[in-house]
């Protein structure tokens, strides 16, 4: 299968281009490189012993997404394509509402165009806001807490709209929880750029030494050691949730991508230690403003509907980060 995939240079986008390659499909890449680096297509072609086809350029611009379908017989989008860093959409607002609605549009826009009616799309537990309770079904009510949050919940709906208007389009939202970890070559991995937010590209950059210490944000929180519980899923896992759901595509569906088990901060910290035999110096701070005590997914639904579960371990995800950053450190 031909399959356009948004965002595809990108960390999850690059890890799905490879499980893609490897059952045989053909990954058709679009990317900006706003948020990635062209050599991930030298590592995808070293990784699968095939290169995928790589268009530069923006998911806003119909005219080369005019060009992408006409040159290739597209049966599937993946659209990963989007900013995701919560505290810019504070400041940025628009930017996000532009970039990450205004080129699902234009895509949907241009798959019409194309009678191309199969998309899987990058949505993410954040939409779930604070939930009454853990784990996380699918039917939980949404709330958004910022704009981020917000371009997925919109996304989420014009997608809806979209299969109201015409039920032969065929639409998987899939719900991502924490996605860590990386390609077990070493290869392709998270490549966050300056100071990172997330737990985990902050607790590699630690460890290489680029960063002192990590701050804990808040042990105060009503959890088994006081810090924030997450779930945390292999993005190889989730790489192949994505296989599993172009394999099932039919109607409208939504899943949760997580493994169903809560990790917290300091288990994530202590597993990343004795896995991988180094240390990571942290202090407890203050909590981070909007952050919840526990969120995790109940899984259940993609394991009956798709046949999908996370099989890879936390100890798997932290060998595979430290072996990326090491490749990472050798290569400056
Ligand atoms: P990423 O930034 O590594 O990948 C996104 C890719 O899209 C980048 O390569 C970037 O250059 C590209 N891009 C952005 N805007 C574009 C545009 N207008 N046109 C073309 N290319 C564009 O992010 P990721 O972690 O791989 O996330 C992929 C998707 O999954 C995003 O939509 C994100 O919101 C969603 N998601 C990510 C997480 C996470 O923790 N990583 C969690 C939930 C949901
Ligand atoms: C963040 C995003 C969320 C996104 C998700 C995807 C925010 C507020 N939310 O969620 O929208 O869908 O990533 O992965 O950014 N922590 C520290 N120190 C750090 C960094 C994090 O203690 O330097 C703690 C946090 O307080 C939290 C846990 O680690 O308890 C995980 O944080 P993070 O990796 O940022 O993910 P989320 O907050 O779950």
């Amino acid at each position: 299968m031909n399959v356009l995939v948004t965002g595809g240079m990108g960390y999850i986008g690059s890890h799905t281009c490879v499980e893609l390659t490897n059952i045989g499909h053909n990954p058709i890449i679009i990317d900006n490189l706003s948020n990635s680096k062209p050599e991930v297509q030298d590592k995808i072609e070293k990784i699968t012993g095939k290169r995928p086809v790589f268009y530069e350029g923006d998911v806003a611009d119909k005219s080369l997404l005019n060009k992408i379908f006409t040159d290739n017989k597209i049966e599937a989008v993946i659209h990963f394509a989007g900013y995701k860093a919560v505290g810019e959409s504070v400041e940025k607002p628009l930017m996000y509402y532009r970039n990450n609605i205004g080129n699902t549009v234009a895509l949907c826009e241009v798959m019409t165009e194309f009678n191309c009616k199969n998309i899987i799309f990058s949505s993410s537990a954040t939409v779930y806001g604070a939930p009454k309770s853990v784990p996380i079904n699918e039917d939980f009510e949404l709330h958004c807490t910022n704009p981020y949050g917000r371009t997925k919940y919109m996304i989420e709906e014009i997608l809806r709209d979209l299969y109201i208007s015409d039920n032969t389009w065929n639409i998987t939202l899939l719900r991502y929880f924490n996605p860590i970890g990386a390609h077990d070559s070493g290869l392709i991995g998270e490549d966050p750029q300056g100071i990172p937010n997330n737990l985990m590209p902050y607790i590699m950059k630690v460890a290489l030494g680029e960063l002192p210490c990590l701050n804990v944000f808040g042990n105060d929180y009503n959890t088994h050691d006081g810090t924030g519980v997450r779930d945390y899923i292999h993005v190889v896992d989730l790489a192949k949730g994505h296989i599993k759901a172009l394999e099932n595509l039919n109607g409208m569906s939504v899943y949760n991508l997580g493994t169903g088990t809560g990790y917290s901060v300091l288990d994530l910290v202590k597993a990343f230690e004795k896995e991988n035999n180094i240390k990571v110096p942290y202090e407890i701070k203050g909590r981070r403003p909007g952050d919840i005590d526990s969120c995790f997914a109940n899984p259940d639904k993609a394991l009956k509907e798709l046949g999908w579960k996370a099989e890879l371990n936390v100890e798997q995800m932290c060998s595979s980060v430290w072996k990326y950053a090491q490749n990472y450190i050798n290569k400056k």
